[in-house]
């Protein structure tokens, strides 16, 4: 098939055409297995440049970039080899991932793997794990992929900036043992930016009360897109890979008359699944979830978000429609294969308490958010060892929601009989809400190295709510 006719076919064909000035990247891949409907819906692939089976080597190259989100109109951003959100990397479970980086902004930025546990030396935090990659310069990030689930990329270098202004990607790791009927799959990435009418990329406002609101983008995003559509058939499950990379933005997903099975979070697959209403993504989080969509042929039934606010004094959110479901044809529903995971819960008996109370100090009339009253500038690290098991007592004390990260590892909420909650999850970010704690249960395996946590609301990470754990072998 001709080049062009495939890329009028493909839903990103405009941001590749417009791309950054030259000709298409060479790091994205126009047509990955001679399929077009291996994903529903889906960011352009990452090339792969290692024939290996398992071993998959790509390259991000981060520059200023133009192209159309909004209809008709030129914007210029921030983007991986071109492409908003940045290239799918897909790999599986027990591959070795290299991406080379290759930073072509004209200031320095990292890569940070968010929910990968690789090696400290390659969690992309400057002065932590690694000097930050000067204009020009390259880095090279290499991993074994321990887990399937799907994780994501982000600059950890002058955060708010970089990635609201599109810097940011999708890592699938597909699971080998997995049944191959839950649904046809999609990588929804969902995200916002601050644009004018034309396109224009708007000057932010970073006074004290916008900053301890976390500032959003006015336009949302799907995939890089306003809103997006999927063609399905009545009774087909779809199954959705959601990824929430706004620097600020809750995001509570709703499809009326149906409900939502969650599957999978951060870590890959729940130990079942569990029936919701609906669902809520904070920044950072992930969610696995299958829908079965019903309606008759012809007319569409809309993925929404709903209502939600983060915080006591923040007004909630308006409703918007992210993915409209057009309905083709009538499907031959199918059984839901059976999904379970047989997954450890970690005992908390005789674990180390470490107390992280959020703070946000106003009190000299400046803003300065902290972990227990200590801005990140000033944080002495939370020390642990190898082969420890902690409980980590996340205190909310302030009345905004404080979506909270935890770098390398992944951890367990324990319920209220201070044991894991069922089903159990593999988690690395979880919403805090106003006023409230959660005890989080992590064990440290053999990746010793100074790792962070922070609020994912980037915002109030830049402004201090951020720690070390210094994990020592
Ligand atoms: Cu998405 Cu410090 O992380
Ligand atoms: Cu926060």
């Amino acid at each position: 098939m001709k080049l062009r006719r495939w890329l009028a076919m493909l839903p990103w064909a405009p941001i590749l055409v417009l791309g950054s000035g030259c000709s298409a990247p060479v790091e994205v891949d126009q047509n990955p297995s001679g399929d077009p409907t291996v994903f529903g819906l889906a960011p352009p692939l990452a090339k792969d440049l290692d024939p290996n089976a398992d071993r998959v080597r790509v390259t991000l190259r981060a520059s200023a970039t133009t192209l159309e989100i909004l209809p008709g109109h030129a914007s210029t951003l921030q983007t991986y080899s071109g492409a908003l959100p940045g290239p799918l990397i897909h790999a599986k479970r027990g591959d070795h991932l290299s991406v080379h980086f290759q930073n072509d902004l004209a200031e320095p930025s990292t890569l940070h793997f968010h929910g990968v546990r690789g090696e400290n030396s390659m969690d992309g935090v400057p002065s932590a794990t690694q000097p930050a990659v000067a204009p020009g310069d390259t880095f090279d990030y290499e991993f074994d992929l321990q887990d399937a689930g799907l994780f994501w990329y982000h600059p950890h270098h002058d955060s708010v900036a970089q990635l609201g202004s599109g810097l940011y990607g999708a890592l699938l790791v597909d699971d080998p043992d997995e049944p191959a009927d839950i649904g046809r799959q999609s990588v929804v990435v969902l995200s916002d930016v601050s644009l004018d009418a034309d396109g224009n990329p708007l000057p932010f406002a970073s006074d004290p009360q916008t900053i301890l609101e976390g500032r959003e983008g006015g336009v949302v995003l799907i995939n890089g897109r306003p809103a997006q559509s999927l063609e399905v058939r009545s009774g087909e499950r779809q199954r959705l890979r959601i990824l929430n990379a706004a620097r600020s933005r809750y995001f509570r997903l709703g499809l009326p008359g149906h409900s939502l099975l969650q599957i999978g979070s951060d870590g890959g697959q729940l130990e079942e699944p569990l029936s919701l209403s609906e669902a809520l993504i904070v920044p950072g989080e992930r969610l696995d979830l299958v829908i079965e969509p019903n309606g008759e042929v012809g007319t569409e039934l809309g993925l929404l978000a709903l209502p939600v606010s983060r915080g006591l004094p923040l007004a909630e959110s308006a409703t918007s429609t992210l993915l409209t479901l057009k309905f083709v044809a009538e499907g031959e529903p199918t059984p839901m294969p059976s999904l379970q995971r047989s997954l450890a819960a970690l005992d908390p008996a005789g674990a180390e308490h470490v107390p992280i109370a959020l703070t946000i100090d106003q009190s000299d009339g400046s803003l300065q958010m902290g972990i227990n009253g200590v801005p990140f500038s000033l944080a002495e690290p939370v020390h642990a060892r190898v082969g420890a098991t902690q409980i980590l007592s996340i205190e909310n004390k302030s009345p905004y929601s404080h979506p909270f990260h935890l770098h390398g590892f992944f951890f367990q909420v324990l319920g209220d009989d201070q044991q894991p909650e069922r089903p159990l999850a593999l988690k690395d970010t979880l919403e805090i809400p106003p006023l409230s704690g959660r005890e989080l249960v992590v064990s440290y395996d053999d990746r010793p190295g100074m790792w962070m946590f922070h609020c994912h609301v980037l915002d109030h990470a830049e402004a201090g709510m951020m720690g070390m754990l210094h994990v020592m072998p």
